[in-house]
């Protein structure tokens, strides 16, 4: 007897195996029942038929509620007219716990319920189809940066210092060495690291304590922080690129029937694979969002409807460069063209998915660089370390974050990113 997953089902056509997994759905019609069954790698029928087991198994067959975890035996076979899909013909069935009735039934639940009920809501088809995506993109991420010599050096999570301004920082105590934050991005700490490998990135969760109630944000999410020695700002833009359309690629190859479960139309994402990224200068934005009839102003930041203008007739993803150095972090190098500019960029996915990336070419010459802690109110002796980054072998450097539950729900074509991360944290929800 061979036990198979359902992914590996059709290399077993005319043998018997065995697998195990739960039930996710039913129905019987007299003799015959059809059983759905999901193991995680996939999702089956299973075909019961009374007159080819034992009553015994019938029995349970009758019993057997939804999410019930079983071991099931039987022959595979073609399905009739499906191409690709499989059926089990089942000969034995052996039953691991019969569940108990189970809160989340085939039906609309709302978003409350099913969030308290995270726990179990992640067995769902659509979740189940989610998860796998977010695996893909990770993987995606980690093989292009490999691929680009980049060294992943993770950062901590808990620092003495903010790196993206001191209102959303959660902090906690530490010992006696007083508080401690969570880290809002690792960024400062691969600085420092790529005058060791050149090239690096590390990948893990952040924190903003960020009283946004929007269907982007988290308080708990994942950044992969990319950073290089010797990359200026237009090479930035380019390694960005690249990593976004390896990671759409990955998503084409890889999630067919994850994009089926979500029917998410996959069109737009072939052409973003294609085509060139389209760039903006913050001025051109400003003036296009003007011409839009935006009333946003010179020196603001742009909102999430300031985004959807500037994407709406766009078949890719949106560099916004050069922004007002004003409004961006102590660290963006000022544009030497430009000195109230700074040499930024933020990309903007289509399809509403908004703000993917923020990154930066970063301010090498320690003076201004002293100059703006100072002009942000920021406690000095927190950043001496940082600042010796620039004593001992300065170098032009650049880098970006990339949000991955923002890059998720773009793939998945969700609505609400409290669906690409297993358990997000939210202002209002730290449970389960
Ligand atoms: O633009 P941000 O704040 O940039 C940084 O933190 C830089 N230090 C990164 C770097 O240069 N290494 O955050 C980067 C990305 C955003 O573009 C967005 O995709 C995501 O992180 N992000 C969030 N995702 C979910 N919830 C939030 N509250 C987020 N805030 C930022
Ligand atoms: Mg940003």
């Amino acid at each position: 007897m061979t036990n198979t997953r359902i992914t590996h089902i059709g290399s077993h056509v005319d043998k018997e195996v065995a697998i195990s997994g739960w039930l996710y759905n039913s129905r019987s019609s007299g003799s015959i029942a059809f059983l759905e069954i999901r193991d995680g790698s996939g999702f089956l029928q299973a075909i019961v038929n009374k007159a080819d087991v034992s009553e015994d198994v019938w029995n349970d067959t009758q019993k057997l509620t939804q999410e019930s975890s079983l071991r099931l035996t039987g022959i595979v076979s073609k399905h009739p007219k499906k191409e690709n899909v499989f059926e089990l013909q089942v000969k034995d069935l052996q039953v691991y716990q019969f569940a108990s009735e189970y809160p989340i039934a085939h039906k609309e639940h709302g978003p409350e319920f099913l969030m308290d009920h995270r726990h179990l809501w992640l067995r769902s088809k659509r979740q189940w189809a989610i998860l796998r995506i977010r695996d893909v993109v990770e993987s995606a991420v980690n093989e292009y940066l490999h691929q680009e010599g980049f060294v992943r050096t993770d950062s901590p999570v808990f620092t003495p210092n903010a790196c993206e301004g001191t209102t959303t920082l959660f902090a906690v105590p530490y010992f006696d060495l007083g508080e401690a934050y969570l880290s809002q991005s690792g960024q400062l700490y691969i600085e420092a690291a790529i005058s060791s490998v050149g090239r690096c990135y590390d990948f893990g969760p952040v924190f903003r304590a960020e009283k946004s109630k929007t269907k982007r944000h988290l308080t708990e999410f994942w950044m992969m922080d990319a950073e290089a020695a010797f990359v200026e700002h237009e090479e930035n833009m380019q390694i960005q690129e690249g990593l976004i359309k390896h990671i759409v690629k990955r998503c084409l190859e890889q999630c067919q029937e994850e994009f089926a479960i979500l029917e998410r139309n996959i069109e737009p994402l072939q052409k973003v694979v294609e085509l060139p990224f389209t760039k903006l200068t913050y001025d051109e934005a400003i003036k296009k969002l003007h011409e839009e009839g935006s009333d946003i102003k010179y020196g603001e930041d742009l909102g999430n409807d300031d985004e959807g203008l500037l994407t709406q007739h766009s078949p890719v993803p949106v560099f916004i460069h050069k922004w007002p150095k004003s409004i961006k972090p102590f660290y963006v190098k000022r544009d030497p063209e430009n000195e109230d500019l700074a040499l930024n960029v933020d990309l903007i996915g289509i399809e509403g998915s908004g703000e993917i990336i923020g990154g930066a070419q970063r301010e090498d010459n320690i003076q201004y660089l002293e100059e703006r802690i100072k002009e942000e109110g920021l406690n000095e002796a927190d950043y001496t370390w940082y600042l010796d980054l620039r004593r001992y072998g300065s170098v032009p450097h650049s880098g970006f974050g990339l949000g991955l539950e923002r890059m998720v729900r773009w793939m998945s074509g969700v609505e609400h990113i409290r669906e690409c991360i297993p358990f997000p944290r939210t202002v209002n929800r730290l449970k389960p």
